[in-house]
């Protein structure tokens, strides 16, 4: 072999796959409603003007060297203080802070700073790229299948008999690809049996961990409340690491400001990975952040417009479904609860093209909603559903809400057309 087998036996995305046949589309000329990726168009929800003025005027006083290896100190004071004033959560600046270019490389050092090749991790499914930091990771996933009635979010009940033995159990609230959050009950429960495992395992037996992910927590809506382990259960401290960024509450996808927060143990040995790695956030882009995060009445309206404009575009694909629902049509949503998505039901399994192909599978379903409705859509199978699974993710923050509204009656006339 040429290359790696961790190189050769790396799988491509699905989501990248269907982004591709968008865009060939595109390219032809078609009209697309594209709500397949977990991005925003800046036109419609651009970053903050702060955030933005402030980059330009680092760039301009010259911060373009290397930061420090942890990020910034007033990056990190900034992050901790936010995350203090907001949701009581008390960690050091100094030691228990971690800025990185973006979440995603934050996440990859937890698992190799937790993870050894051959450990279990668990993860409820469907899940955002799990499954790919357990290879890059060597780890075994377990994935845990959820169930729609639970808005695909994981119960104690579900999780219980995969943890014994367990390293990492990886959690996500508001949950990508649903939109959906974990309820306070539902996660103190998750929470104790987390807290029992590590009570039953010995002195030198590596703990269960916990990986919250909460990039979008300050993205909910009406009166979801976001919760977290450690406010929860305060014991869970030393096993809980936290992946936090403006990525996606500050539509700052592109910016790359990621910050992780835990227990110094192992916030000192990610530092060490990403170090190596190289992948430290740009100076000037941790200059202008630390100083939007502290201006608490800039950062309040420009939530307040995000969310509006997410939630009505949200709602719209949202009562749309169900009104096609209430006319027969094999269709379903979930309330959307947080971040940028929303849970559809398109049951198109088993039914007959205009041109005699059976729909067998989520993405045989997905294609045809391309090409017939101009609607693209993520199926859940791209998170780790079974392929039969009838639910697809729809992303709101790269589409304006008047195309979301001209795809309903496309999907309409598509479904029409099955037999
Ligand atoms: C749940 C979740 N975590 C982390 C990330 C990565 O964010 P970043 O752009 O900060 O790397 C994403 C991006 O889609 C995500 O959905």
């Amino acid at each position: 072999m040429r290359i790696s087998r961790l190189a050769d036996q790396m799988s491509g995305s699905e989501i990248i796959r269907i982004g591709n046949a968008v865009s060939e589309q595109i390219r032809q000329g078609e009209t697309i409603c594209n709500l397949t990726i977990g991005d925003f168009d800046p036109k419609l929800f651009p970053i903050p003007a702060e955030l933005r003025d402030g980059v330009i005027a680092a760039y301009q006083a010259g911060q373009t060297n290397y930061p420090p290896a942890a990020g910034i100190a007033d990056m990190r004071q900034a992050a901790a203080d936010f995350l203090k004033n907001r949701l009581g959560l008390s960690y050091s600046p100094n030691d228990e802070f971690l800025v990185a270019g973006g979440s995603r490389p934050l996440i990859y050092a937890a698992y190799l700073a937790l993870v050894d090749p051959g450990d279990r991790v668990v993860f409820p499914v469907p899940s955002w790229n799990n499954n790919h930091y357990c290879h890059l990771s060597g780890a075994e996933s377990v994935m845990v299948p959820t169930q729609p009635e639970n808005d695909f979010m994981p119960t104690a009940a579900e999780l219980a008999p995969q943890l014994k033995g367990a390293t990492l159990l990886a959690l996500c609230s508001p949950l990508n690809p649903t939109g959906t959050v974990f309820s306070k009950k539902d996660l103190e429960e998750i929470c104790d049996l987390v807290l029992a495992e590590n009570q039953r395992r010995g002195p030198d037996e590596k703990p269960l961990y916990i990986l919250y992910d909460q990039i979008y927590w300050l993205l909910t809506f009406g009166e979801t409340q976001h919760y977290d382990p450690v406010s929860l259960r305060p014991a869970l401290r030393d096993y809980v690491v936290y992946i936090d960024g403006i990525s996606k509450c500050f539509a700052a996808t592109g910016v790359r400001v990621g910050y992780a927060f835990g227990p110094k143990v192992v916030l000192d040995k990610m530092k060490a990975l990403l170090g190596h790695i190289g992948a430290w956030a740009p100076k000037a882009e941790q200059v202008a952040t630390a100083k939007l995060l502290p201006q608490q009445t800039a950062v309040d309206n420009y939530l307040t417009g995000l969310k509006t404009g997410l939630q009505a575009s949200l709602n719209a694909a949202y009562d749309g479904l169900k009104d096609l629902r209430a006319q027969g049509y094999p269709v379903d949503a979930i309330v959307p609860a947080g971040a940028i998505y929303l849970t559809a039901k398109i049951d198109a399994l088993g039914r007959t093209t205009a041109t005699g192909e059976v729909l067998a599978t989520t993405k045989e379903i997905t294609s045809y909603l391309l090409t017939e409705a101009g609607l693209a859509v993520v199926p859940f199978s791209a998170f780790g559903t079974a392929a039969t699974d009838p639910w697809f993710r729809l992303s709101v923050g790269a589409e304006s809400l008047a195309s979301i509204q001209a795809a309903l009656p496309r999907l309409k006339a598509a479904l029409d057309k099955l037999t």
